[in-house]
């Protein structure tokens, strides 16, 4: 890819912008109000914005490999709190994706170096639902389902938080959990039961 081609695009980016609202820029520099939170894989094929028809000032993003919410990363729990105490948005959304590599990965035994921690945390989700994981049969589809799990325990390990905890009861936010996929284009909702987590995880996480 030759990069000036990057900055040929932004030009016409610009160009387009203008065109349809000559104070888009002016507005932009005011600052942002997202209502939703989006933490999505970093993979390549995963927009965050475009796969759901939305533009800059929309959604706050956050992606890292495999979409994990872990409590010791500084970086996805500054963004959760940056987003939930003072953005003030009522969505937070765990996006994963069929066809994941970072959740491939955990699925085999190798020793990947620095990834190892990181990908530990889904070793763990298999773990957690081995017995439902190992009754597949069909190794796509266990692929597939530990995607989901992994989306629905990163949703749980949102609800930990007191972020999400305090904001949940002040003004109703609520955790989503989705998969995009990436044969179909389809983003699927997992319609998690966000109250019932929430409650499940209360008598052990309370800390509002
Ligand atoms: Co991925």
């Amino acid at each position: 890819m030759d990069l000036k081609k990057v900055f040929d695009n932004n030009k016409k980016w610009i160009s387009n912008k203008l065109a349809a609202d000559p104070k888009y820029f002016e507005e932009m520099g005011k600052g942002q109000s997202p209502e939703l939170l989006y933490i999505g894989c970093s993979d390549s094929r995963v927009t965050a914005e475009d796969l759901m028809g939305l533009g800059p000032g929309d959604v706050f993003v956050h992606r890292n490999i495999a979409n994990m919410v872990i409590s010791i990363d500084l970086n996805v729990m500054s963004v959760v709190n940056y987003a939930v105490d003072h953005l003030k948005v009522n969505h937070v959304v765990v996006c994963g994706h069929y066809g994941c590599g970072g959740v491939k990965a955990a699925m085999q035994s190798a020793d990947l170096g620095i990834l190892n921690p990181w990908l530990r945390n889904i070793r763990d989700v298999y773990r957690i639902h081995k017995d439902e994981l190992k009754a597949f049969e069909n190794e796509e589809q266990r692929y597939d389902r530990l995607v989901e799990l992994n989306v629905k325990e990163q949703c749980v390990n949102l609800i930990k938080t007191a972020a999400v905890q305090k904001a949940y009861r002040d003004r109703n936010l609520k955790v989503y959990g989705w998969v995009f996929d990436i044969h179909t284009g389809k983003l699927i909702d997992l319609n998690i039961d966000f109250e019932g987590y929430l409650k499940n995880i209360m008598e052990i996480y309370h800390l509002d």
